[in-house]
């Protein structure tokens, strides 16, 4: 438990102490467009929207679909994406759409 502890202290140490940056993510995100919408708001029902997202919880979901633990629903659609994104790249992008309105 105490060693959980620590290891969850120290990523989310890390996490703060690299943090994104939002207008970097903003290029990187024109890849995402196609599906997730140029303002973070999906146009078709089976894409979620990513704008207003939280940052850690957009990290976390990036990491399990590049290491491909996160299965089932549509999830296969973003492996082959989360794969070719740095971790940098993750925080940029997390940061980006954190930084939208979700537009309601
Ligand atoms: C070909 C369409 C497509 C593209 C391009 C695409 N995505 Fe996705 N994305 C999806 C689908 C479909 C899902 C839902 C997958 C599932 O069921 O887990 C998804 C889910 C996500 C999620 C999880 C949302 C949540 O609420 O858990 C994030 C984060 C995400 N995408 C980020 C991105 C980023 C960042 C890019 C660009 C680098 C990108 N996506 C490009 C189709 C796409």
């Amino acid at each position: 438990m105490k060693k959980f502890m620590i290891g969850l202290s120290l990523s989310v140490l890390s996490a703060v102490a690299m943090a994104g940056d939002p207008a970097a993510g903003e290029q990187k995100a024109r890849t995402c467009a196609g599906c997730h919408g140029t303002q973070g708001i999906s146009m078709a029902p089976i894409y979620p929207n990513l704008a207003g997202q939280k940052e850690l919880y957009f990290i976390s979901a990036m990491q399990a679909y590049k290491s491909q633990e996160r299965r089932g629903g549509n999830a296969a659609v973003m492996w082959g994406i989360a794969s070719g994104l740095s971790d940098q790249d993750i925080k940029d992008l997390a940061a980006y759409y954190a930084s939208l309105g979700t537009g309601s």
